[in-house]
């Protein structure tokens, strides 16, 4: 019999990563493994989804941006589409119940003017009554494309320009910050990968620059509040330099 029982690493509570951003991929394979269309392996995700946020806010994670569905996501097919958005629709409808005493903020990013009008009111409505709440901010990255977002933050500033309001060669880093959906967030340090795929697939292009990558061949909906917590005691072990030595 071991005298000692080997220390399970544990998560230091001083050194969370503020920003944890998740690519959730896997659903497809997922259901098709199970013989199960792909709608079985969304509806499975969300489930998925939950326990996380549940699971990041107790344990004191500031920021958690889920992807849920990209700028890319239209070329699927039209039933897997309208499929995808009256499941995050129930997401943000439910949310007051299912998050209810949970403290989540809930914040949708990306572009919206090209999603359905009761979904853009719906998320009016989720951002408003979870605006009160102090815990975790959960940013759903719906419509969402990095390369989207960084355009759109230059519109606004070349519209400035010609506006006489800030001169071109004065543009910052900060100025472009200020732009993005995520205006005011700290950056990501955290990016999760789910089913194997090493890419971002146009996620938080500017947001991850210096984020630490942890990819798992775990299928989305098989992610579980362990594997979240072993994400974060992978990232607590490495060496993060910045550019510096
Ligand atoms: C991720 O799972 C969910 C979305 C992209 C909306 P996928 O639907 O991409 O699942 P796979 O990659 O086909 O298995
Ligand atoms: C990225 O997954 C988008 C989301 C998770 C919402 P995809 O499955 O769309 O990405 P690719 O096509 O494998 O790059
Ligand atoms: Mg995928």
């Amino acid at each position: 019999m071991a005298l000692f029982k080997k220390k399970q690493a544990e998560i230091d509570p001083e050194r969370l990563p503020k920003h944890i951003g998740v690519i959730m991929d896997g659903n497809g394979r997922w259901a098709k493994k199970r013989g199960l269309p792909r709608s079985a392996g969304h509806s499975a995700g969300a489930d998925a989804l939950k326990k996380i946020v549940t699971e990041a806010n107790n344990l004191g994670v500031k920021y958690i941006t889920v992807y849920a569905f990209s700028t890319e996501n239209w070329k699927r097919p039209e039933a897997e589409v309208n499929y995808l958005m009256s499941l995050l629709l129930d997401y943000l409808k439910n949310a007051e119940k299912t998050l209810s005493g949970e403290n989540v903020v809930i914040r949708c990013i990306g572009s919206r003017k090209e999603l359905s009008d009761e979904i853009q009111e719906q998320i009016k409505k989720t951002e408003k009554f979870t605006s009160k709440n102090d815990g975790i901010v959960m940013n759903i990255a719906l419509n969402y494309g990095g390369r989207e977002e960084i355009t759109n933050a230059v519109k606004v500033l070349a519209g400035k320009v010609k506006d006489g309001e800030i001169s071109a060669g004065e543009i910052t880093e900060a100025d472009i910050e200020n732009n993005l959906y995520t205006s005011s967030q700290p950056d990501v340090d955290l990016l999760i990968r789910t089913s194997g795929e090493q890419r971002l697939s146009n996620f938080m292009l500017w947001q991850v620059s210096y984020a630490e990558m942890w990819f798992t061949d775990k299928l989305w909906p098989d992610f579980k509040p362990a594997d979240l917590r072993q994400a974060i005691i992978d990232f607590q072990s490495r060496g993060r330099r910045f550019g510096g030595v």
